[in-house]
C-alpha cells in the first residue's frame, strides 16, 4: 500500500497559511468576536459534554482540519477498521477492539472467524468465573474464598486494569481487593505479596503473547510464593492461578490448566485490551452487569465515531485539534489533567495508547515521515498539577495544550471549612479557573491597575492564549471510563490516518528486549568480559559487577 505525503497536500498547505494569519490572535480576541462561542463550540457524546471552544481555531481552521480529514481519508480508514480489513499491514491482522464492545452479532466475521460468537462466548465464561469468586464459591486450595487478585502483566496487560479498577473504586465489592505486579524490579513483586495471604490470593496472569519476560519471570516468583506459602504441590496452582491471553499452548507450559484461560485474538493490540478478558480482574471487581455498563460506554462512542460527520465527530475533531498544534504551532506534548483523583492512572494509561500507537517515523508503505507524529501525553491529577507544573503552563515560554476532565458528583462529597459550597464544589472551582486563566490570562495594564508594583508587573503577567479543552462528565461510572477511553482510542486512530502511520504495531520496542537478553548472561557472569560491548556500556557493566554486592 503507497500512502501519499500529506504535508504536500493542498489541504496541508491551507492550513500552513492559515496558522500564519491566526498566529496572533487571541483567544480573548476569538471570545470577543463571537459571543456564542463557548456554548456552540462544544459537542455532547453519551455523557460528555466536550468544550473545545478554548482552542485557538476559528471557524475557517475547523474547516480546513475537516478538508485535511477529507483528503487522508480518515473515515474510509476507520470504516475499513470497523469492517475487520487487515489494516495493521506490517503484522498483517485486522484491528478489531471495536469488535469487543459490539452487541452480540453485529461485529464482522474475518478470517473465517465468529468473532461476536468468540466474543460473547469469552465474556460468558468471565462473567460466570467472576460470579463464582466474588460470591465465594472459588475456593483456594486450603478451601478459603478470594479475598484478592493480583493481576500480573505490563503494558497494555497492566495499566488498563489497573487505571480501570481504581477509576472505578466506587463500585469494588467491599472484601475483595485487586494488586498490580507489573515492573520485573523484584520491588513490585514482594511488597504486593507481602501484604497477603497465600490462602486467599488468585493470580491473574495476563499476556497477550504469554511470552513476555517480566510477567513470566513476576508469575514464576507469584507461583514460588505460593507453593511455599501453602506448603503444598503443583496441584495448588489450579486453584490459585488463571490466565489471560491468546496463546494456549504457553499457558498449558507454565502450569495454568487451559480450562482457566481466557482468550483473546490477534486482533486485539496490547494497548487497545482492557476491554478484552484483559480486564477480568475488573470485572472481578465490579461485577460483570458494571463490566456491561462499562464496554456500553466504549459502545456508545464507538457508534458515533462511526457515524458522526466529521464537523461533529468529537474523536475526529479533538485528533484533528491535536494535530493542529503538534504539527502547525509546533507544540511538543499535551497535558491530561483529570480532576479525579479516581482517574489518576488515566494519564499514564494515555501515554501508552498515544506513544505506543504513534510514535512512528516511516508510513504505512515505508517511506519516511515528514511531520511531526506521536503526540506526548503526561499529566497528574487536579489540583495536585496545579501545586507543582502548572506555573509553565501559565508563563512558562512553551504552548503546551491541556486535556482538562471533571464532574459534576463525587461519590464521597464532604463539606468544607468554611461552609461555601463541597469540597467537590471546590475541586471543580479550580477546573473551571485554571482553564479560564489559561485563555484569557490578566494583562499588565490589569495588573498595573490593582496597584503592584511596577517592576513587579511584568512577573505577574499572565499571557493567556492558552488552549485547553474541557471534557466534563455527571459522575466516574464505569459507562463513563468507557467513553473516554474510547474518545482517546478514536483520536489516535485519527491522527494516525492523517499521518498515514500504522498505530498498530510497536516494532520499537522490539530490539531492547532482545539486547536485554543478551546481556543478562553478561552481566550475571562474575569474570566473563564484557565482549563486543560499546566501551560506555563495557564500563557501566563493569562499575555493576563491581557494586552489586554478591
Ligand atoms: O513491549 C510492548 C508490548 O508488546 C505492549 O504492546 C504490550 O501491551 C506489552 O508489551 C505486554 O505484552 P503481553 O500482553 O504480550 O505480555
Amino acid at each position: 500500500m503507497s500512502e501519499s505525503d500529506i504535508t504536500a497536500s493542498t489541504a496541508w498547505r491551507d492550513l500552513v497559511d492559515h496558522q500564519r494569519e491566526i498566529a496572533d490572535t487571541t483567544l480573548r480576541e476569538l471570545f470577543a468576536a463571537d459571543p456564542q462561542r463557548g456554548a456552540e463550540f462544544v459537542l455532547e457524546v453519551g455523557d460528555l459534554y466536550i468544550d473545545y471552544s478554548k482552542h485557538r481555531v476559528t471557524r475557517e481552521t475547523l474547516r480546513l482540519l475537516t478538508a485535511l480529514a477529507d483528503e487522508a481519508g480518515v473515515t474510509a480508514r476507520r470504516d475499513a477498521m470497523f469492517a475487520g480489513e487487515h489494516i495493521n499491514a506490517t503484522e498483517d491482522r485486522a484491528v478489531l477492539h471495536t469488535a469487543l464492545r459490539a452487541p452480540s452479532g453485529r461485529a464482522p466475521e474475518v478470517d473465517g472467524q465468529d468473532v461476536s460468537g468468540d466474543v460473547h462466548a469469552v465474556l460468558a465464561k468471565m462473567g460466570a468465573f467472576s460470579e463464582e469468586v466474588r460470591e465465594g464459591r472459588w475456593r483456594g486450595a486450603t478451601g478459603e474464598a478470594i479475598t484478592d487478585v493480583v493481576n500480573i502483566g505490563i503494558g497494555g496487560s497492566d495499566l488498563g486494569p489497573a487505571m480501570v479498577y481504581k477509576a472505578l473504586r466506587a463500585y469494588v465489592q467491599p472484601g475483595l481487593t485487586c494488586h498490580f505486579v507489573s515492573n520485573v524490579d523484584p520491588a513490585d513483586v514482594t511488597a504486593t505479596l507481602a501484604r497477603l495471604n497465600p490462602a486467599t490470593t488468585l493470580f491473574i496472569v495476563a499476556s497477550k503473547t504469554f511470552g513476555t519476560q517480566e510477567t513470566l519471570t513476576n508469575a514464576h516468583a507469584a507461583k514460588r510464593w505460593l507453593l511455599d506459602g501453602l506448603g503444598s504441590g503443583e496441584e495448588a496452582v489450579a486453584k490459585h492461578f488463571v490466565a489471560v491471553s491468546t496463546n494456549a499452548e504457553r499457558v498449558a507450559a507454565f502450569g495454568i490448566d487451559t480450562a482457566n484461560m481466557f482468550g483473546f485474538w490477534d486482533w486485539v493490540g496490547g494497548r487497545y485490551s482492557v476491554d478484552s478478558a484483559i480486564g477480568l480482574s475488573v470485572m472481578i471487581a465490579v461485577g460483570p452487569e458494571r463490566f456491561a455498563e462499562f464496554l456500553g460506554g466504549f459502545r456508545a462512542v464507538d457508534e458515533h465515531f462511526a457515524t458522526a460527520p466529521i464537523e461533529q465527530n468529537a474523536p475526529i475533531l479533538l485528533g484533528l485539534i491535536g494535530l493542529w498544534y503538534s504539527d502547525f504551532f509546533g507544540a511538543q506534548s499535551r497535558a491530561v489533567l483529570p480532576y479525579s483523583q479516581d482517574l489518576a492512572r488515566f494519564p499514564a494509561y494515555l501515554q501508552q495508547l498515544t506513544m505506543e500507537s504513534n510514535g512512528k517515523s516511516v508510513r504505512i508503505d515505508g517511506t519516511p515521515v515528514t511531520a511531526a507524529t506521536g503526540e506526548i501525553f503526561w499529566g497528574e491529577p487536579g489540583t495536585n498539577g496545579q501545586h507543582a507544573f502548572f506555573q509553565l503552563l501559565h508563563q512558562g515560554t512553551r504552548l503546551v495544550p491541556a486535556d482538562f476532565l471533571g464532574f459534576a458528583q463525587s461519590t464521597d462529597d464532604l463539606p468544607t471549612t468554611d461552609g461555601v459550597g463541597t469540597m467537590q464544589d471546590l475541586l471543580m472551582s479550580n477546573l473551571f479557573a485554571q482553564t479560564k486563566v489559561l485563555a484569557f490570562g490578566k494583562t499588565a495594564d490589569e495588573i498595573a491597575a490593582e496597584g503592584t508594583n511596577p517592576a513587579v508587573v511584568p512577573h505577574k503577567v499572565m499571557p493567556g492564549n492558552r488552549p485547553t479543552t474541557t471534557i466534563l462528565a455527571p459522575k466516574l461510572t464505569p459507562s463513563v471510563v468507557g467513553q473516554l477511553i474510547a474518545l482517546y482510542e478514536h483520536q489516535v486512530f485519527t491522527e494516525a490516518a492523517v499521518w498515514g502511520i500504522n498505530a498498530f504495531d510497536q516494532w520499537g520496542v522490539e530490539l531492547g528486549k532482545v539486547q536485554a537478553g543478551e546481556l543478562l548472561p553478561v552481566i550475571a557472569a562474575e569474570d566473563a568480559p564484557a565482549a563486543d560491548l560499546d566501551s560506555s556500556t563495557a564500563a557501566q557493566v563493569r562499575w555493576y559487577r563491581g557494586q552489586r554486592g554478591r
